[in-house]
Parts: C-alpha cells; sequence; structure tokens
C-alpha cells in the first residue's frame, strides 16, 4: 500500500516535471513584456515573475481578471496587465504561474551578517509575511520580494498607500491586508533603507 503511494507520487513529480518543460501555449504573449525568461522588463515596467511563488502568481492573475487589481483610472501599468490577464482562461491561470514559478529561481539572498538599520526594520515589520530572507510564503500566499526590481517595489508601496492596489472598495483581502502595512510605512527615510536592504544585490 504505502509502496503503491509512494509510486504514484514518484509518477505525479515526473508528470509534474515534464509539464514544467513545455511552456503553456500563452507563454509567447507574456514574454514580450515579462521577458523571454520572465527576468521582468523595468522599462515597461513588468516585474520579474521568475522564481516568483507560484502560489502568489496564480492570486494576481485572478485578481486582475476580476478586477481586484489594475482597477484604478491613474494606475496605467495595472491596467495594461489587467487588459492582458481578461484573456487568460480560468484553466490557464495555473500553469502560466506554475510555469513562470520554475523559471531561474535563484535570487540573491537577503545579507545574513548586515546589522543594517534596514535589516531591523525589514525582519521586525515584513519579516513574519514576506519570510527572513524575503522569499515568500506560498501558504501565506506572499510574493517573493528579493526577485523584484526596486523602482518595481517602490511603485507597489506606493499603490498600496494610496489606495490604488489593496483600496477598500475593490482590493482583495490580501491585498487590504498589505495596503494597512504599507500605510504604516509613512517616514520617507525608513521607506528607502527597507528598499535598500531588501532589493541590494
Ligand atoms: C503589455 C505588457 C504585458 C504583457 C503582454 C503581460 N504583462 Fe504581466 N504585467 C505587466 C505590467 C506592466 C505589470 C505590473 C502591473 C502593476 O504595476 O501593477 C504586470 C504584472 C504581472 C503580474 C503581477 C506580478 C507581481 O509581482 O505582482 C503577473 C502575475 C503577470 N504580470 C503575469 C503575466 C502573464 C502570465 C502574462 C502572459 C499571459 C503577462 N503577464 C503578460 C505587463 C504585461
Ligand atoms: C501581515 C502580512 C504582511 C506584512 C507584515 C507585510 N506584507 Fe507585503 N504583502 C502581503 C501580502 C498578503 C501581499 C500580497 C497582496 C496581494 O495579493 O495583492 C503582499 C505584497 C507585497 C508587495 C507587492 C509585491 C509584488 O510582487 O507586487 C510588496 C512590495 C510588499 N508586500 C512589501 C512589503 C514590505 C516592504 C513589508 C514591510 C514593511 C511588508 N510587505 C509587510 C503581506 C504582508
Amino acid at each position: 500500500m504505502k509502496q503503491s503511494l509512494y509510486a504514484g507520487l514518484l509518477a505525479m513529480t515526473a508528470a509534474f516535471a515534464a509539464h514544467a518543460e513545455a511552456p503553456p501555449t500563452q507563454a509567447t504573449t507574456c514574454v514580450a513584456c515579462h521577458g523571454a525568461q520572465g527576468q521582468g522588463n523595468p522599462a515597461l515596467g513588468a516585474p520579474r515573475l521568475a522564481g516568483q511563488q507560484a502560489e502568489y502568481l496564480l492570486t494576481q492573475l485572478r485578481d486582475f481578471k476580476a478586477g481586484r487589481r489594475g482597477y484604478a483610472a491613474a494606475d496605467t501599468h495595472g491596467a495594461q496587465m489587467r487588459a492582458i490577464a481578461t484573456t487568460i482562461g480560468d484553466g490557464d491561470q495555473e500553469p502560466l504561474a506554475r510555469y513562470f514559478a520554475g523559471l531561474g529561481g535563484t535570487s540573491s539572498t537577503v545579507p545574513a551578517a548586515s546589522a543594517s538599520q534596514g535589516q531591523a526594520l525589514y525582519q521586525g515589520t515584513c519579516g513574519a509575511c514576506h519570510g527572513p530572507q524575503a522569499e515568500g510564503f506560498a501558504h501565506l500566499k506572499t510574493p517573493n520580494l528579493r526577485v523584484l526590481d526596486r523602482v518595481y517595489l517602490e511603485r507597489q508601496l506606493t499603490a498600496f498607500s494610496d489606495g490604488t492596489r489593496g483600496g477598500e472598495q475593490h482590493g482583495s483581502e490580501l491585498a487590504i491586508w498589505m495596503r494597512g502595512i504599507a500605510l504604516q510605512l509613512h517616514d520617507d527615510d525608513q521607506r528607502r533603507v527597507l528598499l535598500d536592504y531588501i532589493a541590494s544585490p
């Protein structure tokens, strides 16, 4: 019994690995903005998807499609992605999320020994939800922050604090949660040292 369960798991793993190698058809649309390897394109405001948490990518695709993200008129980047997300069939969201999450997952790790102000701030205010290495948690559906570029990170924090993302009327529960945190970061210096720390190579 145990053995057949094990064999079943092995077969599933093999099937999944094989699946992960073949890009879903629609991935060809994504690479125009997010890059051939999902590495992102800061000039277009398109974040890195490679190595991001799959659970998080999936919630974002659903949120864009349902208008829980990219709903604000002033949010041009969000509106762009929302237009794409409406063309993705519900059944294609998960394969796309898994495919991009599985690409080139290596990102730099947070320097463990640096006792900077940014580190203290990160560990005290962000680490519980985004992880000690800012790698994100699948079970909390939180993103890996280490794979993201600084300009994108900063733009998202601003979007959360001004309600362009995570607004009470439109945002998902998770985004509303994150907005509560962003609203507590009102000190520009604090925000700068925090981003210096998260986005450090
Ligand atoms: C026309 C350019 C464009 C195309 C094509 C595009 N995206 Fe995006 N995408 C963006 C931009 C810009 C953002 C950032 C939106 C924001 O700032 O809120 C984004 C954000 C995302 C996010 C959120 C990531 C995060 O860290 O929160 C996901 C997931 C995503 N895109 C997946 C896809 C997938 C999958 C495809 C292909 C089906 C795709 N995108 C095609 C421009 C594009
Ligand atoms: C209570 C848990 C919690 C805490 C604490 C928290 N976050 Fe988040 N954060 C989230 C969740 C959940 C999301 C995903 C929101 C969504 O689905 O739209 C998120 C999303 C983000 C994003 C968007 C990334 C992307 O790919 O678009 C950034 C940037 C971010 N958090 C930065 C921070 C920073 C910096 C701190 C510390 C000051 C912090 N977070 C603290 C839960 C938290």
